[in-house]
């Protein structure tokens, strides 16, 4: 299968120093409904997961609160010892119940879901971890500090951020080396543009979750649906061309339980897009995001 490979959408150095390529896996959509409990089909879900360094994909993202502890587990049992993987957590939330997120930035808490990671993980140090969300009720700063301290005592590797501002990140790297943002994004959500910006300018990794959402664009008729027909792929999968192109940062970890669905969404790193194609899918998606 020549076609699907996650090395032909480039690589990106992580903190500049680990070489990954860009187009990832998001290990969300490996547990039960509203991200909670086991998934519905665990087998598949583990040949998923297996197939991923069969077709390139070398750059895995999850958290600690997927399942929670699920998600983990899983990546642990179908793929440890991770030989040239590179795996991304993260913590900041608690989970009462399925699609109840509660944001929790006490840096006690922080860190020990951060040592629970590395148990379930089995790993001695994170290759990426990052603070899911700001807590409000937190002083941003403790919680910089206790991402600080992870990195100085080596549990952790290399840090980012989740669902911040330019000014977040400014604040932050006052504190440690900001090596990955990730934040909603996609061809028609695009309230993250000057996040994006400031990343490509500081050679910060940019995580678009939620990569797949087209919406009205993927219509009949539309500019998306008209690619994708040139190309004979499917607009999600232009889609996320469509992001690879966007910006040489870009890491998108689109998300599945499925195998069939994994490769295709692989497969659209082999898609190359014109620049009239990008512009008028730009166009279009703008459009989209301001309506
Ligand atoms: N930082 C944050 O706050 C945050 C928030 C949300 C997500 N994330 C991360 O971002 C990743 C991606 O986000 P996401 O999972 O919400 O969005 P997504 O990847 O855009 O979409 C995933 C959804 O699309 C379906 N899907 C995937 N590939 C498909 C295909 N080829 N054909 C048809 N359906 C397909 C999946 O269902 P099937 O399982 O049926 O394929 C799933 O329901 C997550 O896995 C997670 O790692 C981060």
């Amino acid at each position: 299968m020549a076609d699907v490979d996650a090395g032909r959408s480039g690589t990106f150095a992580i903190g500049g120093e680990v070489k990954i390529h860009r187009l990832g896996f998001g290990a969300m959509r490996i547990t039960g409904a509203g991200i909670w409990g086991p998934p519905a089909d665990r087998a598949e879900a583990l040949r998923t997961l297996r197939r991923l360094p069969e077709i390139g994909v070398n750059f895995i993202d999850t958290a600690d609160s997927y399942g929670p502890d699920v998600s983990e587990e899983l990546i642990h049992e179908a793929l440890y010892p991770y030989k040239g993987l590179f795996i991304a957590t993260k913590a900041g939330f608690t989970r009462s119940g399925p699609n109840s997120w509660t944001p929790h930035g006490a840096p006690d808490y922080l860190r020990a879901q951060a040592l629970k990671s590395l148990k379930k993980l089995g790993v001695e140090r994170i290759d990426l971890w990052q603070l899911h969300r700001i807590d409000p009720k937190v002083p941003r700063e403790a919680q910089f500090a206790l991402v600080r301290a992870l990195l100085d005592e080596g549990i952790i590797a290399h840090a980012g951020l989740s669902e911040v501002s330019v000014a977040d990140i400014k604040a932050a790297q006052k504190v440690f080396k900001v090596a990955t943002v990730q934040n909603r994004y996609n061809l028609v959500e695009r309230g993250s543009e000057d996040v994006l910006d400031y990343c490509e300018a500081e050679g910060i990794g940019f995580i678009p979750w939620f990569p797949l959402a087209a919406g009205k664009l993927t219509e009949s008729g539309s500019v998306l649906e008209e690619i994708a027909k040139t190309h004979g792929h499917a607009p999600s999968q232009v889609a996320l061309a469509w992001l690879l192109k966007r910006s040489p940062v870009m890491l998108p970890i689109p998300g599945t339980s499925k195998v069939a669905h994994l490769e295709e969404n692989v497969a659209a790193a082999s898609i190359t897009l014109s620049d009239a194609e990008f512009a008028a899918l730009d166009r279009a998606g703008k459009a989209a995001s301001a309506a």
